[in-house]
């Protein structure tokens, strides 16, 4: 609900729980009041130390400007034709929007929303939209911006900050960040705000293993149930930083693309969009906070028609860990000729079918079957895997190249490199220069030739190297600033290409694993490989880091052999089972060394899914023991409570009891797959929790579903 005061310059965003608070001063300043929990009137912004009085130093800022005396650090700098760096914006109006707004080219929460546009404006002819989402019912706040150059010489952009949120609660915050590296992503690091500038973000291109573009602010004593939250998001898949100051006015948050490398001229006309960043509050701690943004994710970012949860997600077997480069096609077709008697779906071919590609050193960019390996092309290996009743999908890395191909022999200038310079090959590869048309053109073609052959269900759209050797062969040296963020536009542009002439297309992205896990690709594929990492214990710590933005139906998470491919350890069949189920659910493993027998002893899982899948996808998730090293344990519970899947991992959790909190009073009915039916009350749940069997064991799993058998009386 939008509340706009034209007379006094009041401007509030009302959701369902929260509320953020502007205000047009008596200079034109447009200075942030407020965000937090609900409350209808103003609540002025005050700063631990000082009166604000008409020092900008001291004020909260909805778009903090350079050098007029703001001195935080400046995440906004526009450089003029004159050499000067400092903008004095002042109140220029205000829009309701007819609907939340959209960014041409880049992604952004959409399906419904309200908008407003907040317009300031400088003398030498700056303008800057401030675009504001407003999703109710999921306590969603977005903001975005639009600078347009409205005067007669040419600006340089060198810094466009998405948003800035000024909280005034001074060193009482801690910071929240999900930080990591290949095979652990996404490990939360909770610390208090220090005096002074820190940040996390990426000069990488992509976000990298290294952070992820979401941040939570706290404070000190917030927990899983308890206290205020500030979750923050970037909807965006490149170069970035999410930054945070503590100075005298309390905690700036800014988010944005990073500035490092990025130079974007405005000639007079021309604007600049910047990348949209969505905020959620929460009073009751990190796990609504959480709710609220899987509730966002799911209903107003993924692309139609997946955003719908009772849309079934095939159960699917990638032939990545159980062949590696390692196949033919009788092989591929053994594995998928097990892989329907274990009851799965789809067969996914990764790495490894094109034209000479047998290590990963060479071939990327020549999207063409290797004759060796497949004779009769994709479309055969389609065929043939569709003749046992299993649909098909396929692996390809559309931005990579490597030395040793064709693609790369007739037009070296297409990858990334600087002249004159070694270019750095990262997994014996470089990056095609994505913001190039005539590039992007070449490999959809290539692609759309695959696709177009065969019934392609389902495509996992791979980037295994961060960005070095940054410059553009297409662009002039005063617009190398640019490429970082063009390239960014040119994978928009191309995911949006390929899932609009392929609608029913089930994409996943992934990129080394979870290294461009972010809201962006949310936009264009609703799952991403969560990790290389299918270590069952591991993966409870990356799922769980994960899921402070992510639901867990866009993480892509499979069922792999033991002992484990990277950790060597062997971890039960139900613990991996129960790390696969909480995402989005596949194998990954040579099943051909699998019995009959042992392939039947899959079914119940994959019965499991098919049965419990929309719930899985659409519940709330409710982390109920964090991971400790030894085990964790989780819940997926429909909205309405009445019933849930239950997870639990490790020795610490083996034969105790695990209170449910979402558990009405009632009669309550348990059931693990292959174990018989047992029932409780839902006060015992919810008090004494649900009795775990004992399984010993290196690391026990239990997973049941728990529904209630009979409404409260
Ligand atoms: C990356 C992916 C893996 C696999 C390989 C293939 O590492 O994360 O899942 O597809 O590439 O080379």
């Amino acid at each position: 609900m939008l509340h706009i005061d034209r007379d006094s310059g009041f401007i509030a965003l009302h959701t369902a729980h929260t509320t953020y608070q502007m205000q047009v001063d008596g200079q034109g300043r447009l200075v942030h009041l407020y965000y937090g929990a609900r409350c209808e009137a103003p609540r002025p912004f005050a700063p631990p130390q000082g009166d604000p009085g008409c020092w900008p130093n001291l004020l909260g800022m909805e778009w903090p400007a350079p050098g007029i005396g703001d001195n935080r650090y400046p995440f906004f700098e526009p450089e003029f034709a004159d050499g000067t760096i400092a903008a004095d914006l002042r109140f220029a109006g205000v829009d309701v929007l007819p609907e939340k707004y959209a960014l041409p080219g880049l992604p952004a929460f959409r399906y419904g929303g309200e908008g407003v546009c907040v317009s300031l404006r400088d003398d030498t002819g700056l303008r800057v939209e401030l675009l504001y989402g407003v999703f109710e019912e999921c306590d969603l706040i977005t903001r975005a911006a639009v600078i347009k150059n409205d005067g007669a010489a040419p600006v340089i952009l060198r810094g466009a900050p998405s948003a800035v949120l000024d909280l005034p609660e001074g060193a009482g915050l801690d910071l929240v960040t999900f930080d990591g590296a290949w095979a652990a992503e996404r490990t939360p690091h909770r610390a208090g705000v220090r005096p002074g500038v820190q940040s996390v973000g990426s000069v990488g291109g992509i976000p990298t293993h290294a952070h992820n573009p979401f941040v939570a602010l706290c404070r000190p004593d917030a927990g899983e149930d308890h206290g205020d939250c500030w979750g923050a998001a970037l909807v965006y898949s490149g170069n970035y930083r999410c930054q945070c100051e503590l100075s005298a006015a309390g905690v700036r948050l800014s988010l944005g693309i990073e500035p490092y490398h990025f130079a974007w001229t405005l000639a007079p006309g021309e604007h600049f969009v910047t990348p949209e960043a969505a905020f959620v509050f929460s009073a009751e701690g990190f796990g609504a906070m959480s709710r609220r943004l899987h509730d966002a994710i799911r209903d107003h970012l993924l692309p139609a028609p997946w955003r719908d949860m009772r849309k079934p997600r095939p159960v699917l077997i990638n032939s990545w860990e159980a062949c590696y480069f390692d196949f033919d096609e009788p092989r591929l077709f053994a594995l998928a000729a097990a892989a329907k008697k274990a009851g799965i779906d789809l067969f996914v071919l990764d790495d490894g079918w094109f034209k000479g590609r047998d290590a990963d050193n060479s071939s990327l960019g020549d999207w063409v079957a290797d004759p060796r390996k497949l004779p009769g092309g994709v479309a055969g290996l389609c065929a043939k895997i569709n003749s046992l009743g299993l649909d098909f999908g396929i692996w390809i890395e559309p931005e990579a190249v490597n030395p040793d191909s064709d693609l790369y022999r007739a037009h070296p200038d297409w990858a990334l490199h600087i002249p004159g310079r070694e270019t750095l090959p990262i997994r014996n590869q470089y990056t095609l220069d994505f913001s190039r048309e005539e590039v992007r053109r070449e490999i959809f073609r290539q692609l759309c030739a695959v696709l177009d052959s065969c019934p392609v269900r389902y495509v996992k759209w791979d980037m295994n190297r961060s960005l070095a050797n940054v410059y553009s062969a297409a662009l002039p040296a005063a617009r190398q600033g640019e490429v970082y963020h063009r390239y960014v536009l040119g994978v928009y542009e191309m995911q949006q290409k390929l899932t609009g002439r392929y609608p029913d297309l089930l994409l996943e992205n992934c990129a080394g694993g979870g290294a461009r896990f972010d809201c962006g690709m949310l936009y264009y594929s609703p799952q991403i490989w969560c990790s290389d990492n299918t270590d069952a214990l591991d993966r409870l710590s990356i799922q769980y880091g994960t899921s402070f933005c992510y639901p867990p139906c866009v993480m892509g998470a499979h069922f792999s052999t033991v002992p484990n491919h990277i950790t060597g350890r062997a971890a039960s069949v139900e613990a991996r089972m129960a790390a696969a189920l909480s995402g989005t659910f596949g194998f990954e493993l040579d099943l051909t060394r699998y019995t009959d027998a042992q392939l039947n002893d899959l079914r119940p899982y994959v019965d499991f899914y098919r049965a419990h899948g929309a719930l899985l996808r659409a519940g709330d998730l409710w982390r109920l023991v964090p991971p400790t090293g030894r085990g964790a344990a989780w819940a997926i519970a429909a909205k309405d409570g009445g019933e849930a899947v239950v997870f639990a991992v490790g020795d610490v959790l083996d034969g105790r009891s695990l209170p449910l909190p979402f558990a009405a009073a009632g009669r309550w009915r348990a059931a693990a797959p292959g174990a018989k039916v047992e029932e409780w009350e839902g006060e015992t749940l919810r008090r004494h929790g649900l009795p775990l069997p004992k399984a010993g064991g290196d690391l026990p799993g239990y997973l049941c579903w728990v529904c209630r058998a009979e409404p409260a009386g």
